[in-house]
Protein backbone atom coordinates (compact mmCIF):
# COMPACT_ATOMS: atom_id res chain seq x y z
CA UNK A 1 0.00 0.00 0.00
CA UNK A 2 2.31 2.57 -0.66
CA UNK A 3 4.30 4.44 -3.51
CA UNK A 4 7.12 2.77 -5.53
CA UNK A 5 9.52 5.81 -4.67
CA UNK A 6 9.17 4.80 -0.82
CA UNK A 7 11.96 1.97 -1.89
CA UNK A 8 15.34 2.32 -1.26
CA UNK A 9 15.65 1.44 -5.08
CA UNK A 10 13.84 4.50 -6.04
CA UNK A 11 15.65 6.32 -4.02
CA UNK A 12 19.21 4.87 -5.30
CA UNK A 13 18.09 6.15 -8.75
CA UNK A 14 17.30 9.37 -7.58
CA UNK A 15 20.78 9.64 -6.42
CA UNK A 16 21.65 8.37 -9.33
CA UNK A 17 20.33 11.28 -11.27
CA UNK A 18 22.16 13.21 -9.32
CA UNK A 19 25.44 11.70 -9.90
CA UNK A 20 24.87 11.89 -13.75
CA UNK A 21 23.83 15.50 -13.64
CA UNK A 22 27.80 16.01 -14.32
CA UNK A 23 27.99 12.97 -17.05
CA UNK A 24 27.58 13.40 -20.79
CA UNK A 25 26.94 10.56 -23.25
CA UNK A 26 29.96 11.56 -25.18
CA UNK A 27 32.44 11.17 -22.00
CA UNK A 28 30.51 7.93 -21.26
CA UNK A 29 31.18 6.64 -24.66
CA UNK A 30 34.73 7.80 -24.78
CA UNK A 31 35.56 6.26 -21.57
CA UNK A 32 34.31 2.78 -21.87
CA UNK A 33 35.29 0.82 -25.35
CA UNK A 34 32.53 -1.50 -24.83
CA UNK A 35 29.65 0.65 -23.75
CA UNK A 36 28.16 0.26 -27.49
CA UNK A 37 28.11 -3.28 -26.91
CA UNK A 38 27.73 -3.55 -23.31
CA UNK A 39 24.20 -1.39 -23.78
CA UNK A 40 22.75 -3.80 -26.73
CA UNK A 41 20.31 -6.52 -27.06
CA UNK A 42 20.65 -8.95 -29.76
CA UNK A 43 17.40 -11.10 -30.89
CA UNK A 44 18.41 -11.98 -33.99
CA UNK A 45 16.18 -10.27 -36.35
CA UNK A 46 15.80 -7.67 -33.70
CA UNK A 47 18.70 -5.69 -32.48
CA UNK A 48 18.02 -2.60 -29.56
CA UNK A 49 20.91 -0.03 -29.28
CA UNK A 50 20.82 1.88 -26.12
CA UNK A 51 24.15 3.36 -25.42
CA UNK A 52 23.09 7.10 -26.47
CA UNK A 53 20.78 6.68 -23.14
CA UNK A 54 21.57 8.66 -20.34
CA UNK A 55 23.12 5.48 -18.34
CA UNK A 56 25.83 4.22 -16.74
CA UNK A 57 26.24 0.30 -15.54
CA UNK A 58 25.65 1.59 -12.02
CA UNK A 59 21.97 3.25 -13.27
CA UNK A 60 21.29 0.17 -15.33
CA UNK A 61 21.88 -2.09 -12.60
CA UNK A 62 19.60 0.24 -10.09
CA UNK A 63 17.03 0.57 -12.96
CA UNK A 64 17.18 -3.63 -12.74
CA UNK A 65 16.99 -3.11 -9.25
CA UNK A 66 13.72 -1.41 -9.60
CA UNK A 67 11.93 -3.48 -12.28
CA UNK A 68 12.82 -6.40 -9.32
CA UNK A 69 11.59 -4.22 -6.19
CA UNK A 70 8.51 -3.52 -8.78
CA UNK A 71 8.20 -7.40 -9.13
CA UNK A 72 7.80 -7.46 -12.85
CA UNK A 73 8.88 -10.69 -13.27
CA UNK A 74 5.85 -11.76 -10.91
CA UNK A 75 3.48 -8.96 -12.94
CA UNK A 76 4.41 -10.52 -16.04
CA UNK A 77 3.40 -14.39 -15.03
CA UNK A 78 0.30 -12.92 -12.93
CA UNK A 79 -0.88 -10.94 -16.17
CA UNK A 80 -0.45 -14.33 -18.82
CA UNK A 81 -2.51 -16.31 -16.13
CA UNK A 82 -5.14 -14.91 -15.88
CA UNK A 83 -4.87 -12.85 -12.56
CA UNK A 84 -7.32 -10.06 -12.84
CA UNK A 85 -4.43 -7.76 -13.14
CA UNK A 86 -7.29 -4.71 -14.45
CA UNK A 87 -7.65 -4.08 -11.05
CA UNK A 88 -10.56 -1.33 -11.29
CA UNK A 89 -12.42 -3.48 -14.03
CA UNK A 90 -11.72 -6.78 -11.80
CA UNK A 91 -10.51 -8.18 -15.58
CA UNK A 92 -8.12 -10.68 -16.53
CA UNK A 93 -5.17 -9.43 -19.32
CA UNK A 94 -4.78 -11.99 -21.42
CA UNK A 95 -3.68 -10.59 -24.99
CA UNK A 96 -1.29 -12.80 -24.93
CA UNK A 97 -3.14 -15.72 -24.81
CA UNK A 98 -5.49 -14.35 -27.86
CA UNK A 99 -2.55 -14.61 -29.88
CA UNK A 100 -1.33 -18.45 -28.67
CA UNK A 101 0.68 -17.81 -25.75
CA UNK A 102 -0.32 -20.44 -23.31
CA UNK A 103 -2.07 -18.87 -20.60
CA UNK A 104 -2.70 -21.80 -18.30
CA UNK A 105 -6.47 -21.77 -18.15
CA UNK A 106 -7.42 -24.61 -20.94
CA UNK A 107 -10.53 -22.54 -21.28
CA UNK A 108 -8.90 -19.83 -22.47
CA UNK A 109 -7.20 -21.27 -24.40
CA UNK A 110 -9.94 -23.94 -26.04
CA UNK A 111 -12.19 -20.48 -26.32
CA UNK A 112 -8.99 -18.93 -28.19
CA UNK A 113 -8.67 -22.00 -30.89
CA UNK A 114 -12.22 -21.98 -31.38
CA UNK A 115 -12.48 -18.49 -32.26
CA UNK A 116 -9.68 -18.81 -34.50
CA UNK A 117 -11.22 -21.68 -35.80
CA UNK A 118 -14.13 -19.52 -36.71
CA UNK A 119 -12.71 -16.46 -37.92
CA UNK A 120 -10.29 -18.48 -40.58
CA UNK A 121 -12.98 -20.39 -41.96
CA UNK A 122 -14.98 -17.30 -42.45
CA UNK A 123 -11.67 -15.57 -44.18
CA UNK A 124 -10.82 -18.45 -46.40
CA UNK A 125 -14.72 -18.48 -47.01
CA UNK A 126 -14.67 -15.29 -48.21
CA UNK A 127 -11.32 -15.69 -50.55
CA UNK A 128 -12.81 -18.99 -51.98
CA UNK A 129 -15.96 -17.87 -53.07
CA UNK A 130 -18.16 -20.05 -50.55
CA UNK A 131 -19.38 -16.66 -48.48
CA UNK A 132 -20.95 -14.92 -51.05
CA UNK A 133 -22.97 -11.18 -51.79
CA UNK A 134 -26.44 -11.24 -51.35
CA UNK A 135 -26.95 -11.60 -54.71
CA UNK A 136 -24.58 -14.37 -54.72
CA UNK A 137 -21.39 -12.63 -56.19
CA UNK A 138 -18.31 -12.16 -54.76
CA UNK A 139 -16.60 -9.74 -52.05
CA UNK A 140 -14.64 -7.34 -53.29
CA UNK A 141 -13.88 -4.75 -50.97
CA UNK A 142 -14.57 -4.39 -46.90
CA UNK A 143 -14.61 -1.27 -44.87
CA UNK A 144 -14.33 -1.86 -41.03
CA UNK A 145 -15.79 0.87 -38.55
CA UNK A 146 -14.62 1.49 -35.19
CA UNK A 147 -12.32 3.61 -33.43
CA UNK A 148 -9.54 3.66 -30.95
CA UNK A 149 -8.38 0.33 -30.00
CA UNK A 150 -11.07 -1.33 -32.65
CA UNK A 151 -9.28 1.06 -35.44
CA UNK A 152 -6.04 1.90 -34.71
CA UNK A 153 -4.10 -1.72 -34.27
CA UNK A 154 -6.02 -2.97 -37.81
CA UNK A 155 -5.37 0.62 -39.59
CA UNK A 156 -1.43 0.34 -38.52
CA UNK A 157 -1.02 -3.59 -39.91
CA UNK A 158 -3.51 -2.84 -42.96
CA UNK A 159 -0.94 0.40 -44.32
CA UNK A 160 2.39 -1.85 -42.85
CA UNK A 161 1.23 -4.40 -45.26
CA UNK A 162 0.26 -3.36 -48.35
CA UNK A 163 3.18 -3.16 -50.34
CA UNK A 164 4.80 -6.15 -49.17
CA UNK A 165 1.66 -8.46 -49.30
CA UNK A 166 -0.66 -9.43 -52.25
CA UNK A 167 -3.98 -7.68 -51.50
CA UNK A 168 -6.79 -9.99 -51.83
CA UNK A 169 -10.05 -7.23 -51.14
CA UNK A 170 -9.99 -3.78 -50.88
CA UNK A 171 -9.92 -3.22 -46.77
CA UNK A 172 -10.39 0.31 -45.77
CA UNK A 173 -11.06 1.70 -42.25
CA UNK A 174 -13.39 4.40 -41.24
CA UNK A 175 -13.51 5.67 -37.77
CA UNK A 176 -14.37 9.73 -37.28
CA UNK A 177 -17.73 10.93 -37.12
CA UNK A 178 -16.84 14.01 -39.07
CA UNK A 179 -18.54 12.41 -41.60
CA UNK A 180 -15.11 13.16 -43.96
CA UNK A 181 -14.00 9.44 -42.86
CA UNK A 182 -17.33 7.67 -43.45
CA UNK A 183 -17.15 9.40 -47.37
CA UNK A 184 -13.58 8.84 -47.99
CA UNK A 185 -13.89 4.86 -46.95
CA UNK A 186 -17.26 4.45 -48.84
CA UNK A 187 -15.76 6.35 -51.64
CA UNK A 188 -16.05 4.20 -55.15
CA UNK A 189 -17.27 1.32 -53.40
CA UNK A 190 -20.44 -0.06 -54.53
CA UNK A 191 -22.88 -2.24 -51.84
CA UNK A 192 -23.29 -4.98 -53.77
CA UNK A 193 -19.36 -6.37 -53.61
CA UNK A 194 -18.94 -4.79 -50.69
CA UNK A 195 -19.14 -5.82 -47.04
CA UNK A 196 -18.87 -4.02 -43.57
CA UNK A 197 -17.38 -5.12 -40.69
CA UNK A 198 -18.60 -3.27 -37.14
CA UNK A 199 -15.95 -3.34 -34.90
CA UNK A 200 -16.79 -2.44 -31.35
CA UNK A 201 -15.60 -4.53 -27.86
CA UNK A 202 -18.71 -2.68 -26.26
CA UNK A 203 -20.95 -1.96 -29.45
CA UNK A 204 -22.18 1.56 -27.96
CA UNK A 205 -19.18 3.92 -28.69
CA UNK A 206 -21.18 6.48 -30.45
CA UNK A 207 -18.61 7.09 -33.42
CA UNK A 208 -18.96 3.62 -34.30
CA UNK A 209 -22.78 2.97 -34.07
CA UNK A 210 -23.64 6.37 -36.27
CA UNK A 211 -21.08 5.00 -38.83
CA UNK A 212 -22.31 1.60 -38.91
CA UNK A 213 -26.36 2.91 -39.33
CA UNK A 214 -25.05 5.53 -41.72
CA UNK A 215 -23.40 2.81 -43.51
CA UNK A 216 -26.50 0.13 -42.93
CA UNK A 217 -28.72 2.99 -44.51
CA UNK A 218 -26.38 3.64 -47.74
CA UNK A 219 -26.41 -0.55 -48.34
CA UNK A 220 -30.24 -0.52 -47.86
CA UNK A 221 -30.47 2.16 -50.24
CA UNK A 222 -29.38 -0.13 -52.81
CA UNK A 223 -29.77 -3.71 -51.41
CA UNK A 224 -32.49 -3.69 -49.51
CA UNK A 225 -32.47 -6.32 -47.16
CA UNK A 226 -29.63 -8.29 -48.48
CA UNK A 227 -27.52 -5.43 -46.33
CA UNK A 228 -27.39 -8.38 -43.48
CA UNK A 229 -25.67 -10.98 -45.70
CA UNK A 230 -22.76 -8.39 -45.68
CA UNK A 231 -22.36 -7.05 -42.38
CA UNK A 232 -20.21 -8.37 -39.71
CA UNK A 233 -19.90 -7.93 -36.10
CA UNK A 234 -16.84 -7.87 -33.96
CA UNK A 235 -17.84 -7.84 -30.32
CA UNK A 236 -18.11 -8.09 -26.96
CA UNK A 237 -21.84 -7.58 -26.83
CA UNK A 238 -24.30 -9.80 -28.46
CA UNK A 239 -26.98 -8.34 -27.29
CA UNK A 240 -26.17 -4.54 -29.41
CA UNK A 241 -25.01 -6.79 -32.08
CA UNK A 242 -28.56 -8.63 -32.61
CA UNK A 243 -30.60 -5.17 -31.90
CA UNK A 244 -28.38 -3.26 -35.06
CA UNK A 245 -29.89 -6.52 -36.74
CA UNK A 246 -26.41 -8.49 -37.70
CA UNK A 247 -26.98 -11.97 -37.65
CA UNK A 248 -25.64 -14.37 -34.74
CA UNK A 249 -23.57 -16.32 -37.03
CA UNK A 250 -21.80 -13.24 -38.54
CA UNK A 251 -20.66 -12.13 -34.92
CA UNK A 252 -17.25 -12.68 -33.87
CA UNK A 253 -16.46 -12.76 -30.28
CA UNK A 254 -14.12 -10.23 -28.58
CA UNK A 255 -13.14 -11.50 -25.34
CA UNK A 256 -13.92 -9.81 -22.39
CA UNK A 257 -10.70 -9.91 -21.23
CA UNK A 258 -8.50 -8.25 -23.75
CA UNK A 259 -8.44 -4.36 -23.66
CA UNK A 260 -9.26 -2.70 -27.03
CA UNK A 261 -5.41 -1.01 -28.02
CA UNK A 262 -4.18 -4.76 -27.04
CA UNK A 263 -6.74 -6.42 -29.33
CA UNK A 264 -5.22 -6.71 -32.44
CA UNK A 265 -4.44 -10.63 -32.59
CA UNK A 266 -8.58 -11.31 -32.30
CA UNK A 267 -11.45 -11.09 -34.32
CA UNK A 268 -10.80 -7.17 -34.05
CA UNK A 269 -7.57 -8.31 -36.60
CA UNK A 270 -10.32 -9.63 -39.25
CA UNK A 271 -10.07 -6.87 -41.63
CA UNK A 272 -6.16 -7.33 -42.06
CA UNK A 273 -6.99 -11.20 -42.58
CA UNK A 274 -9.72 -10.22 -44.83
CA UNK A 275 -7.39 -7.99 -46.75
CA UNK A 276 -4.00 -10.16 -46.97
CA UNK A 277 -4.94 -13.80 -46.18
CA UNK A 278 -5.28 -16.10 -42.63
CA UNK A 279 -1.40 -16.81 -42.79
CA UNK A 280 -0.33 -13.09 -43.41
CA UNK A 281 -2.27 -12.51 -39.73
CA UNK A 282 -1.47 -15.74 -38.12
CA UNK A 283 2.30 -14.40 -38.98
CA UNK A 284 2.00 -11.60 -37.18
CA UNK A 285 0.25 -13.57 -33.99
CA UNK A 286 3.30 -16.19 -34.12
CA UNK A 287 5.94 -12.88 -34.16
CA UNK A 288 4.22 -11.42 -31.14
CA UNK A 289 4.19 -14.56 -29.10
CA UNK A 290 7.54 -14.75 -29.90
CA UNK A 291 8.21 -11.49 -27.71
CA UNK A 292 5.70 -13.67 -25.25
CA UNK A 293 8.41 -15.87 -24.56
CA UNK A 294 10.93 -13.86 -24.94
CA UNK A 295 9.60 -10.88 -21.96
CA UNK A 296 8.41 -14.23 -19.99
CA UNK A 297 11.61 -16.17 -19.95
CA UNK A 298 14.44 -13.50 -20.50
CA UNK A 299 16.24 -12.22 -17.15
CA UNK A 300 15.80 -8.48 -16.71
CA UNK A 301 18.68 -6.97 -17.81
CA UNK A 302 18.10 -8.69 -21.50
CA UNK A 303 14.97 -8.14 -21.52
CA UNK A 304 14.02 -5.89 -24.21
CA UNK A 305 10.39 -4.60 -23.17
CA UNK A 306 11.62 -4.65 -19.52
CA UNK A 307 14.58 -2.38 -20.61
CA UNK A 308 12.41 -0.36 -22.99
CA UNK A 309 10.38 0.24 -20.28
CA UNK A 310 12.85 0.94 -17.66
CA UNK A 311 14.66 3.44 -20.14
CA UNK A 312 11.00 5.43 -19.76
CA UNK A 313 10.48 5.43 -16.68
CA UNK A 314 14.41 6.80 -15.80
CA UNK A 315 13.73 9.71 -18.81
CA UNK A 316 10.10 10.62 -17.85
CA UNK A 317 10.41 9.94 -13.88
CA UNK A 318 14.32 10.83 -12.81
CA UNK A 319 15.25 12.83 -16.04
CA UNK A 320 11.91 14.81 -16.24
CA UNK A 321 11.64 13.92 -20.13
CA UNK A 322 7.93 14.86 -20.19
CA UNK A 323 7.62 13.28 -23.89
CA UNK A 324 9.19 10.77 -26.04
CA UNK A 325 9.14 10.55 -29.73
CA UNK A 326 8.82 7.51 -31.40
CA UNK A 327 10.06 8.04 -35.54
CA UNK A 328 10.24 5.18 -37.46
CA UNK A 329 12.39 5.51 -40.96
CA UNK A 330 10.07 3.46 -42.72
CA UNK A 331 7.06 4.96 -44.75
CA UNK A 332 4.92 1.94 -44.02
CA UNK A 333 5.02 2.35 -40.02
CA UNK A 334 3.71 6.40 -40.28
CA UNK A 335 0.39 4.57 -38.39
CA UNK A 336 2.59 3.33 -35.29
CA UNK A 337 2.98 6.48 -34.27
CA UNK A 338 -1.17 6.21 -33.90
CA UNK A 339 -0.82 3.57 -32.32
CA UNK A 340 1.65 4.04 -29.40
CA UNK A 341 -0.10 7.04 -28.70
CA UNK A 342 -3.32 5.28 -27.83
CA UNK A 343 -1.29 2.46 -26.55
CA UNK A 344 1.08 3.84 -24.43
CA UNK A 345 -1.17 7.26 -23.45
CA UNK A 346 -4.33 5.80 -22.91
CA UNK A 347 -2.83 2.80 -20.68
CA UNK A 348 -0.28 4.98 -18.55
CA UNK A 349 -1.66 8.56 -18.91
CA UNK A 350 -2.41 8.13 -14.84
CA UNK A 351 -2.13 9.45 -11.37
CA UNK A 352 -3.24 6.87 -8.99
CA UNK A 353 -1.84 3.50 -8.40
CA UNK A 354 -3.95 0.18 -7.53
CA UNK A 355 -4.50 1.09 -4.19
CA UNK A 356 -5.91 4.54 -5.25
CA UNK A 357 -2.32 6.65 -4.12
CA UNK A 358 -1.67 9.38 -5.96
CA UNK A 359 1.68 9.31 -7.06
CA UNK A 360 4.30 11.80 -6.35
CA UNK A 361 6.68 10.97 -9.32
CA UNK A 362 5.73 11.86 -13.32
CA UNK A 363 4.78 9.06 -15.33
CA UNK A 364 3.78 8.09 -19.00
CA UNK A 365 4.92 10.83 -21.01
CA UNK A 366 3.55 12.13 -24.57
CA UNK A 367 4.32 10.21 -27.27
CA UNK A 368 4.15 12.00 -30.48
CA UNK A 369 6.82 11.58 -33.96
CA UNK A 370 6.32 10.75 -37.16
CA UNK A 371 8.52 9.04 -40.37
CA UNK A 372 11.85 9.91 -40.65
CA UNK A 373 13.69 11.17 -42.61
CA UNK A 374 10.46 13.43 -42.88
CA UNK A 375 10.40 14.36 -39.31
CA UNK A 376 14.29 15.91 -39.79
CA UNK A 377 13.06 19.14 -41.44
CA UNK A 378 10.08 19.38 -39.37
CA UNK A 379 10.42 18.98 -35.52
CA UNK A 380 13.94 17.57 -35.51
CA UNK A 381 15.34 21.35 -34.95
CA UNK A 382 13.73 21.63 -31.35
CA UNK A 383 14.93 17.55 -30.66
CA UNK A 384 18.48 18.95 -31.10
CA UNK A 385 18.41 22.35 -29.66
CA UNK A 386 15.44 23.54 -28.36
CA UNK A 387 15.03 23.67 -24.77
CA UNK A 388 12.30 20.88 -24.34
CA UNK A 389 14.00 17.92 -26.07
CA UNK A 390 12.48 14.22 -26.10
CA UNK A 391 14.25 10.84 -25.55
CA UNK A 392 13.63 9.53 -29.74
CA UNK A 393 13.08 5.87 -30.66
CA UNK A 394 14.58 5.33 -33.38
CA UNK A 395 13.08 2.40 -35.67
CA UNK A 396 15.38 1.29 -38.29
CA UNK A 397 14.63 -1.67 -41.40
CA UNK A 398 18.14 -3.24 -41.77
CA UNK A 399 17.74 -4.02 -45.53
CA UNK A 400 16.55 -1.82 -48.29
CA UNK A 401 12.89 -2.42 -48.63
CA UNK A 402 12.63 -1.55 -51.98
CA UNK A 403 16.05 -3.53 -53.13
CA UNK A 404 17.03 0.06 -53.62
CA UNK A 405 20.08 -0.38 -51.92
CA UNK A 406 22.06 3.35 -52.40
CA UNK A 407 18.73 5.29 -50.97
CA UNK A 408 18.64 2.75 -48.31
CA UNK A 409 22.12 3.54 -47.63
CA UNK A 410 20.97 7.07 -47.21
CA UNK A 411 18.05 6.50 -44.79
CA UNK A 412 20.35 4.22 -42.72
CA UNK A 413 22.86 7.37 -42.91
CA UNK A 414 20.27 9.88 -42.19
CA UNK A 415 18.81 7.68 -38.91
CA UNK A 416 22.53 6.89 -37.42
CA UNK A 417 23.63 10.67 -37.74
CA UNK A 418 20.68 12.01 -35.68
CA UNK A 419 21.00 9.75 -32.84
CA UNK A 420 24.79 10.60 -33.25
CA UNK A 421 24.21 14.08 -33.32
CA UNK A 422 21.74 14.22 -30.25
CA UNK A 423 23.88 12.27 -28.45
CA UNK A 424 27.50 13.90 -28.82
CA UNK A 425 26.54 17.29 -30.13
CA UNK A 426 29.13 19.83 -31.35
CA UNK A 427 30.69 22.66 -29.36
CA UNK A 428 30.44 25.99 -31.05
CA UNK A 429 31.56 28.76 -28.43
CA UNK A 430 31.72 31.31 -31.43
CA UNK A 431 28.35 30.43 -32.73
CA UNK A 432 25.87 29.98 -30.01
CA UNK A 433 23.24 29.13 -33.11
CA UNK A 434 25.46 26.49 -34.36
CA UNK A 435 26.20 25.03 -30.86
CA UNK A 436 24.39 21.64 -30.43
CA UNK A 437 24.60 20.39 -26.97
CA UNK A 438 24.60 16.80 -27.37
CA UNK A 439 23.78 14.47 -24.33
CA UNK A 440 19.45 13.83 -25.99
CA UNK A 441 19.00 10.20 -25.73
CA UNK A 442 17.63 8.00 -28.14
CA UNK A 443 17.53 4.24 -28.21
CA UNK A 444 17.67 2.43 -32.02
CA UNK A 445 15.60 -0.59 -32.92
CA UNK A 446 16.77 -1.86 -35.41
CA UNK A 447 14.85 -4.60 -37.42
CA UNK A 448 15.49 -7.07 -40.13
CA UNK A 449 12.94 -6.66 -42.67
CA UNK A 450 9.18 -5.27 -42.33
CA UNK A 451 7.09 -8.86 -42.11
CA UNK A 452 4.07 -9.79 -40.82
CA UNK A 453 6.20 -11.29 -38.12
CA UNK A 454 8.50 -8.75 -37.13
CA UNK A 455 5.57 -6.25 -37.30
CA UNK A 456 3.98 -8.48 -34.73
CA UNK A 457 7.04 -8.70 -32.51
CA UNK A 458 7.66 -4.62 -32.90
CA UNK A 459 3.78 -4.27 -31.78
CA UNK A 460 4.18 -6.89 -29.11
CA UNK A 461 7.23 -5.59 -27.52
CA UNK A 462 5.47 -2.35 -26.73
CA UNK A 463 2.17 -3.96 -25.78
CA UNK A 464 4.91 -5.32 -23.46
CA UNK A 465 6.90 -2.40 -22.38
CA UNK A 466 3.72 -0.24 -22.12
CA UNK A 467 2.69 -2.37 -19.27
CA UNK A 468 5.76 -3.29 -17.40
CA UNK A 469 6.32 0.22 -16.89
CA UNK A 470 2.76 0.71 -15.92
CA UNK A 471 3.14 -1.74 -13.25
CA UNK A 472 6.74 -0.41 -12.26
CA UNK A 473 4.53 2.90 -12.03
CA UNK A 474 2.06 0.60 -9.79
CA UNK A 475 -0.72 1.88 -12.07
CA UNK A 476 -3.24 0.40 -14.01
CA UNK A 477 -2.73 0.05 -17.82
CA UNK A 478 -5.51 -1.45 -18.64
CA UNK A 479 -8.30 0.49 -18.00
CA UNK A 480 -9.46 4.25 -19.39
CA UNK A 481 -11.63 6.25 -16.71
CA UNK A 482 -10.14 9.32 -17.90
CA UNK A 483 -12.19 9.29 -21.67
CA UNK A 484 -15.35 8.53 -19.93
CA UNK A 485 -16.04 11.71 -18.09
CA UNK A 486 -15.69 14.11 -22.09
CA UNK A 487 -18.25 11.09 -23.29
CA UNK A 488 -20.82 11.79 -20.87
CA UNK A 489 -20.56 16.09 -20.95
CA UNK A 490 -20.51 15.68 -24.86
CA UNK A 491 -24.75 14.06 -24.47
CA UNK A 492 -25.69 16.90 -22.11
CA UNK A 493 -24.32 19.71 -24.85
CA UNK A 494 -25.14 18.16 -27.84
CA UNK A 495 -28.59 19.91 -26.87
CA UNK A 496 -26.94 23.22 -26.70
CA UNK A 497 -24.89 22.64 -30.30
CA UNK A 498 -28.11 22.15 -31.85
CA UNK A 499 -30.56 24.99 -30.05
CA UNK A 500 -32.63 22.79 -28.27
CA UNK A 501 -31.34 23.80 -24.82
CA UNK A 502 -29.73 27.27 -23.12
CA UNK A 503 -25.80 26.80 -23.07
CA UNK A 504 -23.62 27.18 -19.98
CA UNK A 505 -21.91 30.37 -19.79
CA UNK A 506 -18.88 28.76 -20.38
CA UNK A 507 -19.97 27.76 -23.93
CA UNK A 508 -22.30 29.99 -24.59
CA UNK A 509 -20.06 32.65 -26.87
CA UNK A 510 -18.17 30.07 -28.70
CA UNK A 511 -21.95 28.12 -29.34
CA UNK A 512 -23.25 31.39 -30.43
CA UNK A 513 -20.80 31.84 -32.90
CA UNK A 514 -20.58 28.51 -34.29
CA UNK A 515 -24.14 29.01 -34.99
CA UNK A 516 -23.46 32.43 -36.44
CA UNK A 517 -21.28 30.55 -39.02
CA UNK A 518 -22.76 28.46 -40.05
CA UNK A 519 -25.91 30.78 -40.08
CA UNK A 520 -28.22 28.13 -37.76
O1 LIG B 1 -11.57 5.78 -26.14
C1 LIG B 1 -12.01 4.86 -25.23
C2 LIG B 1 -12.24 3.52 -25.80
O2 LIG B 1 -12.98 2.85 -24.85
C3 LIG B 1 -10.96 2.75 -26.16
O3 LIG B 1 -10.33 2.20 -25.08
C4 LIG B 1 -11.50 1.74 -27.11
O4 LIG B 1 -10.49 1.10 -27.85
C5 LIG B 1 -12.39 2.62 -27.95
O5 LIG B 1 -12.96 3.53 -27.03
C6 LIG B 1 -13.45 1.91 -28.74
O6 LIG B 1 -14.28 1.17 -27.90
P1 LIG B 1 -15.24 0.06 -28.47
O7 LIG B 1 -14.40 -1.03 -29.04
O8 LIG B 1 -16.06 -0.40 -27.30
O9 LIG B 1 -16.10 0.70 -29.53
Amino acid sequence: MSLISQTAAWRELLSARDRMQGETVSVMFATDAGRAENFSLDLGDLYLDFARQRIDANVFDALVTLAETAGVGDFLKRMTSGDAVNSTEERAVLHTASRGFASEHEDVSEVVERGNKDLQAFVDGVHQGHIKTASGGLFKNVVAIGIGGSELGPALALDALKDDVDEKLDVRVCGNIDGIAFKRAFRGLDPSDTMVIVISKSFTTLETTLNARRAKVWMQDRIGDGWVDHFVGVSANLEETAKFGIKAGRVFLMYDWVGGRYSLWSAVGLPVALAYGWSVFSGMRDGAREIDEHALSAPLAQNAPVIMALLTVWNASFLGYQAEACTPYDTRLAILISHLQQLEMESNGKRVTHDGLVVDYPTQPVVFGGVGVNVQHAFFQQMHQGTTPAPIDFLIPACAPTGDERSHGLLLADALAQADALAFGRENIEEPHRHHPGNRPSTLLVYKELSPQILGKLIALYEHKTAIAGAIWGINSFDQWGVELGKRLSGGIRPMVQGDSPPTPSLAPVIASIRRMCDR
